[in-house]
């Protein structure tokens, strides 16, 4: 069977994702060996949570075409326009204490991140948690939800949203000032497919890496691509706010930032804004 078709940057057709060309080029297969697809949705993480609630296996891939409530972090909107993103939810069922929980984020930006590497001529950076930035321009999110016991995690949900064939010049005008795609990084529209099989095969590879041989070389990996090393940085949770230099993460994934007192703060949650000083 033919590649599927790329659109042309200047004339972008909708043309729907060819699953049957994914699985087929899958190869190991922890994950995507089942694939749930669907022209538009409400939310692919949602209905990859419903799977997880009723007991679906490791592994399940949610994707779609368009999403009407895609959700960001933070009870953010997540924009999905038909046709040229990426829009995926993976089911996980790591064997980890809830306390652990991070790694898998981590791990999943540490994917990512290698993936854009391969499709765009930039690195790419990391800005905590897990966003993918290309010249300081949002190109990709993860939003991970997991449900967990008191000893264990019972299941992760990991969404992620990839801005693919999006021109800047399709986008709402606050998004355009702050976010990116891998058509405008590298000048030309990407294969959807193949993004998406070479993100499954990742994601597969690290998280197999994170259970064989811990977090440690992953967290290695995630620091390489760390934007803020150094830098100084406000850290924004509801009303608190944190001010100093960024460090890196510990072995939670928590961020790590220095106050001018010179006093350690682990950062677990929060939007992180650079200061410019
Ligand atoms: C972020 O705020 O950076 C995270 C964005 C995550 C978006 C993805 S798109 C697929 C999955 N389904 C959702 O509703 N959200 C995630």
């Amino acid at each position: 069977m033919s590649e599927p078709v790329v659109s042309s940057a200047q004339h972008i057709e909708p043309s729907p994702l060819d699953i049957a060309w994914i699985t087929r080029g899958l190869g190991a297969n922890r994950l995507g060996t089942t694939i749930h697809y669907f022209p538009e949705i409400s939310s692919t993480n949602s209905y990859a949570r419903a799977r997880a609630e009723s007991g679906a296996s490791e592994g399940e891939v949610v994707v779609a075409e368009y999403q009407s409530q895609g959700r960001g972090r933070m009870g953010r909107r997540w924009e999905s326009p038909p046709f040229a993103n990426l829009y995926v939810s993976i089911l996980l069922r790591p064997k980890l204490s809830p306390a652990h929980l991070a790694q898998i984020t981590l791990m999943a930006a540490v994917a990512l991140a290698e993936v854009v590497e391969e499709f765009v001529p930039e690195k790419p950076a990391i800005k905590w948690p897990n966003d993918i930035l290309i010249g300081g321009k949002k190109l990709a999110g993860i939003l991970s939800e997991a449900a967990c016991s008191a000893e264990r995690v019972e299941y992760v949900i990991l969404g992620i949203g990839v801005n693919l064939n999006y021109a800047c010049s399709a986008m709402p005008e606050e998004l355009r000032r702050r976010a990116t795609s891998v058509l405008e990084a590298a000048g030309r529209p990407v294969q959807r497919e193949s993004f998406l099989q070479r993100l499954i095969q990742g994601i597969e590879r690290c998280y197999g890496e994170l259970e064989q041989a811990g977090f440690d070389a992953l967290a290695a990996r995630w620091e390489s691509y760390f934007a803020w090393r150094g830098r100084r940085v406000r850290v924004e949770l509801l009303d608190q706010v944190t001010t100093g230099t960024a460090r890196g993460i510990d072995r939670d994934g928590a961020l790590v930032i220095v106050d001018d007192g010179g006093i350690a703060h682990r950062i677990l949650a929060g939007d992180v804004i650079l200061v410019e000083n």
